[in-house]
């Protein structure tokens, strides 16, 4: 091989091929997937499952795309083989329904041989195991001798995009490095001689989750081919890693740390690779919106980050250093990738928030982290994993690789429980659709229409019960008093969606009246949840479908408000900012967005205004019914990570704000009336929140406040503009007495400890005190110690106390000459603390320390005379 390509030249050898041959270009797309089954593009085929299924017609028969992907499968692997990646690009060449097998192996040989230059004896292909087809293609059209060609079982060999989805048999290309070994073994699975580097799947069945394969409408093709592979073949380095496509990175890296990659040891390269692997995915994560935070795909890419925190640590720098890190990635990936330079900006502040986070927790969880592996021998409990991610935020998979380290496992299932305990106090009240409401309705879906929906024009609407279920179970009738839940073939109520509540009402009938209280969206069925008030409804009845049209206009005001909020976000403080989330109540909003730093109070102010100002200026609604593609031409704002069908609906408020959106909403701004913002805070790394009140709500929040003041100017005896003169004296007021109170306690603390001088025992030339000090608070206890210390000259002092309970607090106070005779407070007291259920430490000569277990203090403190009088004696 005399070539040696750069990254970037194999890349466009490889889209240069496929587009002369028919394919059409397109850009990688996001790495938030559409796709909900998986949380990020983990191949290049993911963006055109939709199309392999037959739910998407393709623009085009062909399409050849470079794709960055993220698999964290193999996270610990990185940086210890030669060629695991989080980040890496994959090359394809896809056919949709066009051309199949044949031509796709004949292609892939040209492109391997002819272009990229690969000699033919060095390659060797396999297919799976029932293809004779393939076998013999490659052995009759392309020429390769048949014990070249392996037969390989269904996991190597047929591929599929996760547990369920388009699948085929495949056929891989690997290069072989050694040669010289001879064709007598050949070991496709021998990867310090093998690397596939080219995986062609003939892309035919879909499974289920069952695993039945069910034929595809069409036979196509989903090819993959690593970039950082070939790079590594054709550059003839060791490793993915010291490609021209991550290097630069680990360079950086180690300039930072002031290393020499060249001359550095396995474990420092280990961490170099790991660094360099890593920074690419979080670059490019942030660049497609991800922040950082303890769910889905943010928690991977928290984890990441930690990572690569972690492994700066290791190899001895201090203190911060992603961003220059991340500034070496951007560079090497803007050519063509470029939303990772312009969002440079977000990406260094996403990753220098997380880093000085990380950082500052990272210290104290790792002395809590060496104090567990100092106790544990075998097993880290689910207790303390699940402590080190909560409090100190050390992602479990963290925890195990360090205990790993020290031959010691992390007991995984008690995590899990600690975790679900956290997810239950957490969870919201407000759950989802009911399951057995969702399978009575799969059941029923074949004889029932969608529902039609008729709310954006109409209030009241006749409609025919099409399906009445009573918890659950589809019936043919239910009484007065009755919870039911119907379904109805058209219908003026909104299901709730895109984070706009369901609408409430009423459906009547000449006996029958049903109060509506819910209505929720179970695939195309509008289910409305509600009570029989009065009479018998039944299946087939015909019913006036009534929304209540105040709670409506509440609901509107408020999402049409938000829709100014996005506008007003983008406007006033940066245009990068996306929605993460949204919630429209009747009687308040929610809005969540990206942004890496807190707003100030100006710009809440300023936003808060300019909503206002466009809600005076009374623009009206436009809406309009557009293909996906049209309405983002026109630069509608789609909702991040939202799905869209290939029809959408186009809210626009002419010059102000244009959202696809589902919602109802206010027909002109003027409708609003007014906007409150109430708060603004964080909810997760990256992610703000702004809650909000418009129209009619605003009323009920004023109101609210307003009673709030007055019961406060009662209860203080002052006018509202007193109030806060009023609190502030009080306040100080309080204060005072507190010091006060601590003055006093340390006296009493004082005096009793006095009384025990006397008990103070002579041992050779040292004075030891050992004793229980009732009823002080740590800090008293500290001060009693050290003057007790003092007072006795050369010698040793314990003190014990409950200060309240369940809390135990020690401390130890050693002159010069104890700590000469060996032994050290901090140490010493630490141990003591154990036996009452807890810890601590701190210098030689004063430490104090803390525990759980009163009960277990006389023993502790007996304990404590008898080793210094040992260490003493
Ligand atoms: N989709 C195939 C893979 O990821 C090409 O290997």
């Amino acid at each position: 091989m005399s070539t040696s390509l750069s990254g970037a030249q194999i890349r466009q050898k490889f889209l240069d091929f496929f587009a002369a041959r028919g394919h059409q270009p397109l850009p990688s797309a996001s790495l938030v997937p559409e796709d909900p089954t998986v949380l990020l593009t983990i191949a290049g085929m993911l963006p055109f499952k939709p199309i392999f299924l037959g739910q998407r017609s393709p623009d085009f028969p062909r399409a050849t795309t470079s794709q960055k992907c993220i698999r964290t499968n193999d996270i610990e692997n990185v940086g210890r083989t030669a060629r695991h990646h989080t980040f890496f690009e994959m090359l394809g060449n896809f056919s949709f329904g066009d051309y199949f097998k044949e031509q796709a192996i004949a292609w892939a040989w040209e492109l391997s041989t002819e272009v990229l230059g690969l000699p033919p004896e060095r390659l060797v292909v396999s297919v799976f195991e029932e293809d004779d087809e393939a076998f013999a293609i490659w052995r009759d059209q392309v020429g390769i001798p048949a014990h070249r060609i392996q037969r390989m079982g269904a996991d190597d060999n047929f591929w599929v995009s996760g547990p369920t989805g388009p699948c085929g048999p495949c056929s891989e290309l690997y290069y072989d490095f050694h040669p010289e070994r001879g064709d007598a073994h050949i070991d496709l699975e021998d990867d310090s001689r093998f690397i596939e580097f080219y995986n062609l799947v003939f892309m035919q069945y879909n499974r289920d989750a069952e695993g039945n394969l069910t034929p595809l409408q069409n036979k196509n093709i989903d090819t993959g081919m690593g970039l950082e592979r070939m790079a590594q073949i054709l550059q003839q380095v060791p490793n993915n890693y010291e490609t021209d496509l991550i290097f630069p990175i680990i360079k950086t890296a180690a300039e930072v740390a002031g290393i020499d990659y060249a001359q550095a040891d396995e474990g420092t390269k280990v961490s170099l690779k790991v660094i360099g692997d890593h920074v690419r995915s979080v670059v490019h994560m942030i660049a497609d919106g991800i922040a950082a935070s303890n769910m889905g795909r943010g928690y991977i890419l928290r984890r990441l980050i930690r990572r690569v925190v972690r492994h700066g640590r290791l190899i001895g720098i201090e203190g911060e250093f992603t961003t220059k890190v991340a500034e070496t990635a951007i560079a090497l990936g803007e050519d063509v990738y470029p939303n990772v330079r312009q969002k440079e900006n977000a990406i260094k502040a996403e990753l220098q928030r997380e880093e000085a986070q990380f950082l500052k927790t990272l210290d104290r969880g790792e002395k809590l982290l060496a104090e567990i592996l100092e106790r544990e021998t075998q097993q880290i409990s689910g207790e303390d994993a699940f402590k080190l991610y909560d409090t100190y935020g050390f992602p479990v998979e963290l925890t195990q690789e360090i205990a790993a380290e020290k031959n010691l496992t992390v007991d995984l299932a008690g995590f899990e429980v600690e975790m679900e305990k956290q997810r239950d106090r957490s969870r919201d009240a407000h759950e989802t659709i009911d399951l057995t409401v969702q399978g009575s309705l799969d059941t029923l879906a074949e004889h029932i229409h969608a529902t039609e929906f008729l709310g954006y024009t109409e209030f009241a609407a006749t409609a025919q019960v099409a399906v009445l279920l009573v918890q659950g179970k589809s019936v043919e009738a239910a009484e007065a008093g009755t919870e039911v839940q119907i379904v109805l073939n058209q219908t003026p109520f909104y299901a709730e969606s895109g984070g706009q509540i369901g609408d409430r009402g009423y459906l009547s009938g000449d006996q029958v009246l049903v109060r509506v209280e819910d209505v929720k969206k179970e695939s195309d069925f509008f289910v409305h949840f509600g009570r029989i008030e009065r009479g018998t409804l039944q299946v087939g009845d015909s019913v006036t479908a009534q929304i209540d049209r105040a709670c409506r206009r509440r609901a509107q005001a408020n999402h049409s408000a938000t829709h100014l909020l996005q506008a007003a976000l983008k406007k006033i403080i940066d245009d990068s900012i996306s929605q993460a989330g949204s919630l429209v109540d009747f009687d308040r909003l929610r809005f969540d967005f990206n942004c890496p730093r807190p707003l100030t109070s100006e710009e809440v102010q300023q936003v808060e205004e300019q909503v206002n100002t466009w809600i005076a200026e009374a623009h009206s609604a436009h809406t309009a019914v557009l293909p996906l593609a049209e309405a983002k031409a026109k630069g509608a704002v789609a909702m991040f990570g939202e799905k869209y069908g290939d029809e959408v609906r186009v809210l626009d408020f002419p010059g102000v704000s244009m959202e696809l959106c589902g919602g109802t909403h206010v027909s002109n701004t003027a409708e609003i009336g007014v906007f409150k913002i109430i708060s603004e805070s964080g909810v997760a790394a990256g992610v703000r929140r702004i809650e909000a009140v418009a129209g009619p709500s605003v009323l009920d929040y004023l109101n609210v406040r307003d009673r709030v003041v007055r019961d406060l100017g009662d209860r203080f005896k002052a006018k509202p503009e007193e109030l806060l003169e009023r609190i502030s004296g009080l306040q100080a007021d309080l204060k005072n007495t507190q010091k006060q109170l601590e003055a006093a306690k340390a006296e009493l603390a004082l005096a009793k400890s006095d009384q025990l001088l006397g008990q103070a025992e002579a041992l050779g030339s040292f004075k030891v005190l050992v004793a229980h000090l009732e009823g002080v608070d740590p800090e008293s206890l500290k001060t009693a110690a050290e003057r007790l210390a003092q007072k006795l000259g050369e010698g040793a002092v314990v003190l014990g106390s409950v200060p309240e309970e369940g809390k135990v607090s020690l401390v130890a106070a050693f002159s010069p000459g104890v700590v000469k005779a060996g032994l050290q407070a901090g140490k010493f007291i630490g141990a003591i603390a154990k036996l009452c259920g807890g810890g601590g430490g701190g210098r030689p000569n004063l430490a104090q320390a803390g525990g759980r277990d009163a009960s277990k203090l006389p023993e502790a403190l007996e304990a404590a005379r008898q080793q210094i009088q040992s260490a003493l004696q």
